[in-house]
Parts: structure tokens; sequence; C-alpha cells
């Protein structure tokens, strides 16, 4: 334990985010097609939305398919493409009834018609919902997201909406994806990978990192608790010294 575990954050994260990896090997372990893995890798989505729910994480932000991931078989492509719409017929009504917010961040337009009509009726329908925000990312870089902040900081610029002292930290990042979500407190990774993979790359300056060798369909919510225990754990100073940093209890 150490010296400082007394003033450790004992609260809940706010937001958590996941880059849900090993799908493709928890198949191939099984010696199922990697498809299969993703269909079980829904599961779990469906899993970890409840564990926030019901234990009051209110921002829980998921990514589903990066920028890079367009490089995979179209075989491979198409099928999350299908899975995510089957997703959204099969969870929204229960998403809903939950007072869950659906969100995305991500390039929505560089995705197939039929998912993005599925998106756009599922964002219409719980816009109002208060309880939680369930984001999913979708064609999503962090790097993308920085340099599209950018450009449109140069728009705002060029037309007068902003002058060069108005740029702030704060400023920048309402030109992000993630305008209307807090930083992330935790990000978990699973699937043994230790790295970030262009997700969140601002936004997650100062969250706490867990990584796991769990593969993501095998990722329950003991392993989410384990992961939430070790957030609770650690001590959060945001660059401050322990003595700076009052206790939550
Ligand atoms: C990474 O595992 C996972 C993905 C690229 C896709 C994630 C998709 C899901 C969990 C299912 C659908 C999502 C939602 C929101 C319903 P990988 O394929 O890279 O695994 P590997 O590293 O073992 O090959």
């Amino acid at each position: 334990m150490s010296p400082d575990s007394d003033l450790s954050t004992k609260v809940l994260p706010t937001h958590v985010a996941i880059i849900m990896d090993g799908n493709g090997r928890w198949a191939k372990k099984r010696f199922m097609p990697r498809l299969e893995g993703h269909r079980q890798g829904a599961k779990s989505v469906r899993r970890a939305v409840e564990f926030c729910r019901r234990n009051g994480i209110k921002y829980l932000t998921l990514y589903a398919f990066s920028t890079e991931n367009w490089l995979r078989p179209e075989s491979e492509v198409s099928g999350l493409m299908k899975l995510l719409s089957q997703f959204i017929d099969s969870e929204l009504d229960e998403i809903h009834k939950n007072d869950i917010k659906f969100n995305i961040i991500g390039e929505a337009d560089r995705l197939p018609t039929f998912v993005r009509n599925k998106i756009q009726a599922a964002l219409e329908r719980t816009s109002n919902n208060r309880t939680m925000v369930l984001t999913v990312a979708l064609s999503y870089g962090g790097r993308q997201d920085i340099v599209s902040a950018a450009l449109k900081v140069h728009d705002a610029l060029m037309t007068g909406k902003l002058t060069r002292e108005d740029i702030s930290e704060g400023i920048f990042a309402s030109y992000l994806n993630t305008v209307s979500l807090p930083d992330p407190d935790l990000l978990i990774r699973t699937g043994g990978e230790i790295r970030i993979s262009n997700f969140l790359l601002w936004q997650l300056a100062y969250a706490e990192l867990y990584f796991t060798d769990q593969l993501w369909p095998d990722f329950d919510e003991q392993s989410f608790w384990r992961a939430i225990d070790e957030f609770r754990s650690r001590q959060r100073r945001f660059g401050k010294i322990s003595e700076q940093i009052k206790s939550p209890l």
C-alpha cells in the first residue's frame, strides 16, 4: 500500500473509456471466424453498458471502429457494420428505457448509409435521455479529431468568430468531437496490448490507464470491478503534490 493511500480516489469514475481489443484472438482460440469474436464482443458491450448504468457511471465511451480499421479485409469491415446496425436494432429499446443517451464520435459520413440511418434514429430517439451517455467511437482517430478541430478553429478565426486571444485549452476542446463529454477518468484496454492506439489522444491527458490481458469477449462484471478497484487505489494529483489534494472522504 502506498503511503498516500488514505488520499486515494475512493469515488467511481464519472467517465470510463474502453479500447475493446481481443475479439479476433478470442475467436481464433476457439477455431471460430473472427466475426464470431466480434459477436461475442457485442455481448460484452451490453454487459458493460448495464454495469455502468447499474453503478452510476455516467459516461461510457467505446472504441468500436478506428480510422485504421477500414484497412481490414472487406468481409470483416462489412460484418462489423452489420453487427453495429444489429446492435442498435436489438438494444435501442433497452437503451431508451434505461434513459441512456446514445452518442457517436468519429467520421460518421464514412459509414455505410444503412448504419448512418440506424445511428440517426438512435440519436434522435434518445436525445433527451439523461441518466447515462453511451458514446460509440466509429471511424474515429484521435489525431484526426485534433486536426479537424484545428481546421475548425482556423475557420472561426478567419470569419472573426474567434480572436487569437480567445484560444485556450477549453476553447480548443470545444471543437473536438467530444465537446459534450467530460474527459475520461479511466481508460480500460483489454487484449494485452499496452498502448492507446490513436484513441482520445487529447482527452486522455489525465486519465488513469488500466490494461488487462483479458480478451474483450471475456470482460465481465468481475473484470470491470477489478478495473474500478485499481482506479480507486490510485491517487490522481493532476500535476499537484499529495498535500494539495483533499481526500474525497
Ligand atoms: C478489436 O479486436 C475490436 C474491434 C476492432 C471491434 C470492436 C467491436 C465490437 C466489440 C462489437 C461491436 C461493437 C458495438 C458497439 C456493438 P480485434 O479484432 O483487433 O481483436 P484481435 O486483436 O484479437 O485480432
